[in-house]
């Protein structure tokens, strides 16, 4: 019994030449992995056979275990960036358009509001869009904190700040990487399908 290192849900050069697929090689294939597998190492010892990522996330935060917590949140936030990202091309439609303008006034309006997020986050952490209520609200969590560890939060779309995000591909320019991931190659279709508020759903997973 254990968790997976999901698949990519793309090619590792899709995304090029917005994010490259030696950003994926570390990202995905090595920090992703690390964490599944340090989480893995603990589930006997831990007592965590049988659970579900967000079961386990739960409990690694109500029992204040800050290693598991760490690893599993990333576990789960990783996999839900991943989602996030699709080839360029897409804007908002339909219903999350109309949250995107009755909330930011514009899409532009609303990456820019991403964009300052993610670059003003000190150190690392997570950019998001999340939804509270029938609101959307653009925050950022520090180190591996999640939305699903938070009652009422829905996670909507995520952007990665870790220094692994970019380092490769944007050196130490985080700007210029929120900037061109956020206006280039964001998954519109699976932040609207978010709005149904199981985002979390979908990057949980069984062992
Ligand atoms: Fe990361």
């Amino acid at each position: 019994m254990a968790f997976e290192l999901p698949p990519l849900p793309y090619d590792k050069s899709a995304l090029e030449p917005h994010m490259s697929a030696e950003t994926f090689e570390y990202h995905h294939g090595k920090h992703h992995k690390a964490y599944v597998d340090k989480t893995n190492g603990w589930i006997e010892e831990k007592g965590l056979a049988g659970l579900s990522l967000l079961q386990v996330i739960k409990k690694a935060k109500d029992t204040g275990d800050k290693g598991l917590f760490n690893n599993s949140a990333q576990i789960w936030n990783h996999t839900f960036f991943w989602h996030c990202l699709a080839p360029a091309g897409q804007q908002p439609s339909g219903k999350l358009a109309s949250l995107i303008e009755s909330g930011f006034g514009s899409t532009d309006e609303l990456l820019k509001k991403l964009a300052a997020e993610a670059v003003g986050h000190f150190a690392s952490g997570w950019a998001w869009l999340v939804l509270e209520g029938d609101a959307l609200k653009v925050t950022s969590y520090h180190d591996a904190d999640t939305p699903v560890a938070y009652e009422g939060v829905k996670p909507l779309l995520t952007l990665d700040v870790w220094e692994h995000a970019y380092y490769i591909d944007y050196r130490n320019a985080r700007p210029k990487f929120a900037e061109t991931v956020l206006g280039n190659i964001i998954n519109w279709d699976f932040v609207a399908q978010n709005l149904d508020g199981e985002g979390a759903s979908r990057a949980d997973q069984q062992q």
